[in-house]
C-alpha cells in the first residue's frame, strides 16, 4: 500500500520509531526491506552522551517500561554512519534533541546537511534554559524551538510531542503556527514505576522510566485526536501499535502515517509488513481506502 507524504511516496503507511534500532544503515535498511514506510534513526544530541545505567529497558509483558537516557555518541561523531547512510534506498527521519534552543538549532543544523528526508525535534528533554521543564509541555518554548531549528535547515521538519503536555492540541498549534511540517506523537508515557516486592526496590537502575507498547495506546489515541482537531498538518500517529487495527484505530484518530516501536520487539522485524498486511485486509474487507478513514472518528454521529 504505498502512501504519500510530505511529497514523498512511502511504500506502507507504517514507520519505525525513533530509539528502537539504532542508527546503523544495516539494520535501518533491513526495516525498509521488511516494509517499513519511513525509518526514524535514534536521537542525536549535542554531545556525547552514556545514557542510564543497567537495567534500562523491562519488558512488563503488556507494554515496556525504560530510561536509557538518550545515550548518544554527539553529532560530531556519526561519520561512519553518515557516510553509510548517505547510500541509503530508503527514506529516513533523522532525530535531533537538545537541552537549549542553541543546542536544538546547533545539531539540526548539521544534522541537515547529511541530507535525511526528514529532521524531526524530540521536544520530550527537560529545557536548561527553564529550570529542567521539558519543551514540549509549554506551548511558548515549544513554538521558540520550531521556529529556531525551522530556520536553519533544508529539509521537512516534524515535531515529536510528548502526551505530559496538559493541552497536547495547544502544543501542537504552537508547532504548527511556528513553521512544523508534521506532528509525531506520542513519546513515551509517564514517567512511571515498577518496585520488584522481593528486592523491595525499582526494576529500573535510574527508578523511574517511560511507558510504551500496548498499555500506552488508549493515551496515543486520544492524543492524535486531540492533534488532528487543532492543526491542518499531517501527524505520524504512534504508542502502542500492535497490529493493523491498532493502526486503522489511530488512523480513525487523524494519523496520516502510524509508528511502530515496542512491537518490533513483540512482532519481530518483519512486524511493518505483518501490519500492512493487516491493514489491507481490514480496508479491503470494509470496502474502504486508508484515505476514506482518515479522521474518521471526529464524525458526529
Ligand atoms: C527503548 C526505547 C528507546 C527510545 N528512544 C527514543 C529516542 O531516542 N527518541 C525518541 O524520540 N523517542 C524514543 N523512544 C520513544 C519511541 O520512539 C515511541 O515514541 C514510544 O516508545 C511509543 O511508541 P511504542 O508504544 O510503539 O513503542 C524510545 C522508546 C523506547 C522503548
Amino acid at each position: 500500500m504505498t502512501i504519500q507524504f510530505l511529497g514523498k511516496i512511502l511504500q506502507s503507511p507504517t514507520v519505525l520509531a525513533s530509539g528502537i534500532l539504532g542508527n546503523s544503515k544495516d539494520i535501518l535498511e533491513r526495516v525498509h526491506e521488511n516494509g517499513c514506510g519511513l525509518v526514524t534513526m535514534k536521537s542525536i544530541g549535542p554531545e556525547p552522551r552514556d545514557g542510564h545505567k543497567n537495567p534500562t529497558v523491562i519488558d512488563l509483558g503488556h507494554g515496556m517500561i525504560n530510561a536509557v537516557g538518550l545515550p548518544s555518541p554527539g553529532y560530531l561523531n556519526m561519520e561512519n554512519e553518515w557516510k553509510q547512510l548517505e547510500k541509503r534506498n530508503f527514506p529516513l527521519i533523522a532525530s535531533v534533541y537538545g537541552g537549549s534552543v542553541r543546542e536544538y538549532q546547533m545539531v539540526a543544523e548539521f544534522v541537515s546537511s547529511k541530507k535525511p528526508d526528514f529532521i524531526e525535534i524530540n521536544i520530550s528533554c527537560p529545557n536548561s534554559e527553564k529550570h529542567g521543564m521539558i519543551f514540549g509541555v509549554n506551548p511558548q518554548s515549544s513554538h521558540d524551538v520550531v521556529a529556531a531549528v525551522k530556520k536553519v535547515i533544508n529539509v521537512p521538519l516534524i515535531v515529536k510531542l510528548t502526551p505530559q503536555a496538559p493541552d497536547i492540541g495547544e502544543i501542537a498549534k504552537a508547532c504548527e503556527n511556528a513553521g512544523a511540517d508534521a506532528i509525531c506523537a506520542i513519546n513515551t508515557v509517564g514517567p512511571g514505576m515498577v518496585i520488584d516486592i522481593e528486592a523491595k526496590m525499582p526494576v529500573l537502575a535510574f527508578k523511574k522510566g517511560g511507558l510504551s507498547g500496548p498499555m500506552v495506546k488508549p493515551v496515543a489515541v486520544r492524543c492524535v485526536f486531540d492533534i488532528y482537531k487543532a492543526v491542518k498538518i499531517p501527524i505520524i500517529g504512534l504508542g502502542g501499535i500492535t497490529t493493523g487495527e491498532d493502526a486503522i484505530e489511530i488512523v480513525m484518530a487523524g494519523a496520516s502515517l502510524a509508528g511502530i516501536g515496542s512491537a518490533v520487539r513483540y512482532r519481530g522485524i518483519d512486524v511493518f509488513q505483518k501490519v500492512t498486511k493487516e491493514m489491507e485486509t481490514w480496508l479491503s474487507d470494509h470496502h474502504l481506502h486508508i484515505e476514506d478513514i482518515k479522521g474518521a472518528a471526529h464524525k458526529e454521529k
